[in-house]
């Protein structure tokens, strides 16, 4: 108890006015120049050094610029969309449908589609959301201490509307709308090549692994949005037990997602 006080402390007094600086250095564009000179990546906590010459390639840019126009505004999240992106390419060789639990406006389910070629493939892309923000029944005491509720009042409003027509250029996209577990069954998905899971509370995001984990094809993905994200533990904490159970491990990603392949 006293160490989750403490937790929520940090949270306020130093996690808020950081994230706000980072803010301001992410959307400063002489700032981002200036990393650019140094072939700097700086951007979602992450700071690189690496080459990351996906930021330069036309595609990509296209991708990104597709989930801002969805998202409304930049998240400034590359190296994650990045991520997003591999992940879908590498499932649409495989068997088996599309699955994102956790869509809000569709930042990264837009930038897939766009980089896929959504409408040339023969798949179904599933997209589980209340659409209007996390369901506070699943949001564990732990995570509330963390900001989890606050972040979703400031950040997730009802976006159902919007969310229909962003998407009504794609063939075979699926809107299921409601708190996942419950709307898990109202509709029926065979086989899941790609599962995207990022609802920000791990009572839904277990759930959500353990029904699609069986019906997952060999060599499927599931990305997980906070895995290793800063803040976001409880989830991580819930993850290594799933993979634990499973005999599988989870690839912890510098961008703070987390990546399994299932074999
Ligand atoms: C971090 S946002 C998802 C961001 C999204 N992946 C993107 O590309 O922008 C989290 C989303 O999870 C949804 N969510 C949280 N808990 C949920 C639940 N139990 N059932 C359905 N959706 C949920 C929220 O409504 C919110 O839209």
């Amino acid at each position: 108890m006293i160490k989750l006080f403490f937790r929520k402390l940090t949270n306020q007094f130093c996690f808020v006015p950081l994230r706000k600086i980072l803010d301001f250095v992410y959307d400063n564009p002489f700032i981002q120049s200036l990393f650019n000179v140094f072939s700097l990546y700086v951007e979602d906590g992450l700071v690189s050094i690496h080459n990351h010459d996906f930021t330069k390639d036309p595609k990509f840019k296209s991708a990104y610029q597709r989930g801002i126009r969805a998202n409304t505004f930049d998240s400034h999240w590359k190296w994650r969309v990045h991520v997003g992106l591999w992940a879908a390419s590498h499932a649409m060789q495989l068997q088996g449908d599309f699955v994102e639990c956790g869509v809000n406006r569709g930042f990264l389910s837009s930038s897939i589609m766009d980089y896929l070629h959504w409408n040339t493939l023969h798949k179904k892309f599933y997209l589980f959301d209340t659409f209007h923000g996390l369901d506070r029944a699943l949001v564990s005491k732990e995570e509330k201490m963390l900001g989890r509720m606050l972040e979703s009042e400031k950040h997730y409003s009802e976006c159902y509307a919007e969310v229909k027509r962003n998407f009504q250029g794609y063939k075979n996209v699926i809107l299921v709308r409601g708190s996942v577990p419950s709307t898990l069954k109202k509709v029926f998905i065979h086989r899941v090549c790609y599962l995207s899971i990022d609802m920000n509370n791990y009572a839904s995001e277990i759930a959500a692994a353990e029904f699609f984990w069986p019906i997952l094809v060999h060599g499927a993905i599931i990305l997980l949005d906070d895995y290793a994200y800063k803040g976001y533990l409880p989830q991580k904490k819930a993850f290594d037990i799933f993979a634990k159970k499973r005999g599988i491990t989870i690839l912890s990603l510098p961008t703070g997602q987390g990546m399994i392949i299932k074999s």
